[in-house]
Formats: C-alpha cells, sequence, structure tokens
C-alpha cells in the first residue's frame, strides 16, 4: 500500500519513541498517561496487552533484543491471572492476541501457542449457549447479577476464537465466535449502523432483556469506541468466515461513523451526543476506526474502498497534527483519548490502546502489520 511520507515520519517518531520510553516504563501494564506518565494496571487488566503488542511492533522495525525480552516478560507475568481466574473477563482476546500470538507468530515458540490456546479456552468458557452471546465480565461489584451482560467490545476477541479453530482444527471455537457475532447482528448493530454498548439477557433462558448505556451517553446513543470496536470486529469476522452479512454490517458501522465526523475527523466520545459543547474527543475510537478501515478498505472494491482507506488517511493525519506527541516529557503518543467518560475516569489523556491501534494503522500503511486479528 502506498503511503503519505508523514505516515513513515510519524512511525519512525513513534519507534524512537518507544525505544526511549520502554526503558522507563519497563516491564509494567501502563493503562493511560496522568500528568505525562503512564499509570499502571494490575495484569489482570484489560489494557495489558497493549504495550507489549506496542513493544511487538516496535520490534518488527527495530530488531531490537530488549525489546524483545520486555515483550517475553510482560508476556510470561500475564501467566499469574490465569489461576487467579475471578478477575478475567471476555478481553482474554486483547491479552494474549496482542502478546503470545504475536510471539508465536515471529518467532514460533509452541510455549507461546499452549498459552494462546488456553486463553481461547478461557474466552470459549464464558459463551452462554441459551443466548448464543459471550459473558462480558465476572461478577460487577456495583451490580446485583451482570451473568446475562455481553457488550461491543468483544467483537474484536472473536480473533482468538479463530486462530484457535485454525491452530487445533477444532471448529468449536469458530462456532462459539459465529454464534456470538449472530447475536451481535441481531442485538447490537442498528439498522443505522450505531450500536448498542451493553445487552442484558437473562443468562438462565436467554431471552433479551435490554440495551444499556454502558461507556456511551444513552442506551440509543453511538459510544465512540464501541462503534470502532464493532466496525473493526466485523471486518475481522468476515475475514474468518467469507460470510457477506458480516462485510455488510462492517460496513453499515463504517458508513454511519464517518458520517458522524463529518469535516472533523477526530471523534467526540460519543457519535450521538446531544449537544458537543465542552464534550471531549476520543482519539482511542478515531484510531481503532482507522486500522479497521484500512483492513475494510482491502475487502471492498472500488469508490466504497477508496472512501475507507480516505477515512482511515483522514482521522490518523489531523491526529498526527494535533492529537499525537513524539517527544518523550509525555509517554504517551496520542493525546486526548476518552477511557470512561460517564464515569469520569480518564477524560481527556493518553491510553495505552489508543497508542496501539495508532501504530498498528501506521504500520498497515507501511505493509508491517503483524496479522493478529
Ligand atoms: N473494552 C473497554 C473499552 O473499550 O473501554
Amino acid at each position: 500500500m502506498n503511503a503519505p511520507a508523514w505516515i513513515d515520519a510519524a512511525w519512525m517518531a513513534s519507534v524512537a519513541k518507544i525505544e526511549t520510553t520502554s526503558q522507563r516504563i519497563g516491564a509494567t501494564f501502563p493503562h493511560a498517561s496522568l500528568n505525562g506518565r503512564y499509570q499502571s494496571q494490575p495484569a489482570h487488566w484489560w489494557t495489558a496487552g497493549f504495550w507489549p503488542g506496542l513493544l511487538w511492533l516496535s520490534y518488527t522495525e527495530t530488531h531490537s533484543p530488549e525489546l524483545k525480552e520486555l515483550a517475553e516478560t510482560l508476556e510470561d507475568q500475564l501467566d499469574e491471572t490465569v489461576l487467579s481466574f475471578f478477575p478475567l473477563h471476555h478481553d482474554v482476546g486483547f491479552m494474549w492476541l496482542l502478546t503470545a500470538v504475536a510471539r508465536y507468530r515471529l518467532f514460533g515458540q509452541e510455549s507461546a501457542r499452549r498459552r494462546a490456546l488456553l486463553a481461547a479456552t478461557l474466552l470459549a468458557g464464558r459463551f452462554n449457549p441459551q443466548g448464543d452471546f459471550i459473558r462480558a465480565w465476572g461478577t460487577l461489584p456495583s451490580q446485583t447479577n451482570n451473568a446475562g451482560w455481553s457488550i461491543i467490545d468483544t467483537m474484536m476477541n472473536l480473533s482468538l476464537l479463530f486462530w484457535a479453530s485454525q491452530q487445533t482444527e477444532d471448529p468449536r471455537f469458530g462456532h462459539i465466535a459465529i454464534r456470538h457475532a449472530d447475536t451481535v447482528l441481531r442485538e447490537f448493530v442498528r439498522a443505522d449502523g450505531a450500536c448498542h454498548h451493553i445487552v442484558s439477557f437473562d443468562a438462565l433462558t436467554g431471552e433479551r432483556i435490554e440495551a444499556l448505556a454502558g461507556q456511551g451517553f444513552a442506551p440509543d446513543s453511538a459510544w465512540a469506541r464501541g462503534t470502532a470496536w464493532a466496525l473493526y470486529g466485523m471486518a475481522n469476522t468476515y475475514r474468518h468466515t467469507k460470510d457477506p452479512r458480516y462485510l455488510a454490517a462492517s460496513q453499515r458501522i463504517a458508513d454511519f461513523f464517518l458520517a458522524a465526523l463529518g469535516d472533523d475527523p477526530i471523534p467526540y466520545w460519543d457519535l450521538r451526543l446531544p449537544s458537543r459543547q465542552g464534550m471531549p474527543r476520543d482519539t482511542s475510537a478515531g484510531c481503532i476506526a482507522a486500522s479497521g478501515l484500512i483492513d475494510l478498505a482491502q475487502l471492498v472494491a472500488g469508490t466504497s474502498g477508496s472512501y475507507y482507506r480516505d477515512g482511515a488517511l483522514r482521522i490518523l493525519q489531523a491526529i498526527v497534527e494535533s492529537s499525537s506527541s513524539f517527544a518523550d516529557d509525555e509517554e504517551g503518543l496520542v493525546l486526548h483519548g476518552t477511557g470512561h467518560y460517564p464515569q469520569k475516569q480518564n477524560v481527556d489523556v493518553a491510553l495505552i490502546y489508543g497508542d496501539y491501534f495508532f501504530l498498528e494503522a501506521l504500520a498497515k500503511f507501511r505493509g508491517q502489520a503483524l496479522d493478529l486479528w
């Protein structure tokens, strides 16, 4: 793919920065940057894969033994979370795709393959066969019963199940992914391409109860990052299944996302706010959508493909010009992300997953992606 010069410049500056910040951040699990420094989270936190993912992406450029060793150490540290079990969740896809699957792709280590298969088994174990959905989280302290909660973000974690089916020649992982994706098509993705964040089902009967706002403004608004997860996850599901319903869904969501941006390429935290006055952006949603749009552009021919590729470029260029930081006084690469606006957590900060999908999108334009989804 021919990339404009600014993509190459942003890639080189990002990789150079990661080489420097890796000496400071080290073997921790950074999440959100406050006052220029990444705050770390425990190994079971859903974001634990993104820093090692950034290290592996940078490794494709530098082949630095230090970056490799750090990414391997972080992968080792995830092991303890398997035995502690209860804090784990559906995001084991993010955690082990960007660590063990990445390492297995690069070096073929059997230990990495084994770890990723174990994680896929944990993800498959969250499937509710009565309602055909993957349960998002364990018991939440704030809820009396969330056993029937499923969320749009899980679309990205399905790639771990497809990978496991391909590795083991056992279609059961893929069957679960497809049944979950079909539930998402039916219950989450709306006619106009907007998506619910959470849908609550009766865990016993599988009946749908209601859509919940979750991290979005309202149940029927359009949380920007959730929309981006859906766009990208549906494109991945199409690549794995070749079922055109998923491609059509990804396009419908992409068309909604790009129309909601209009001439202003960096998304607000929700794409359907009653007023944008004083509202923060979420650059992470932009980076995730850009990376998904690059894949979508390769899956559809003609003017639609060009439209998605141009959309990705517009988002990335705006982020490079107005929301990136290549100096190491700020550890984040991409500023102005919003973690959880309704709870006022991590608003207008750099977020490690924004950084990851930014670098991943640049890598795709350079033909240097790790092909993890
Ligand atoms: N997966 C949680 C989030 O996107 O904030």
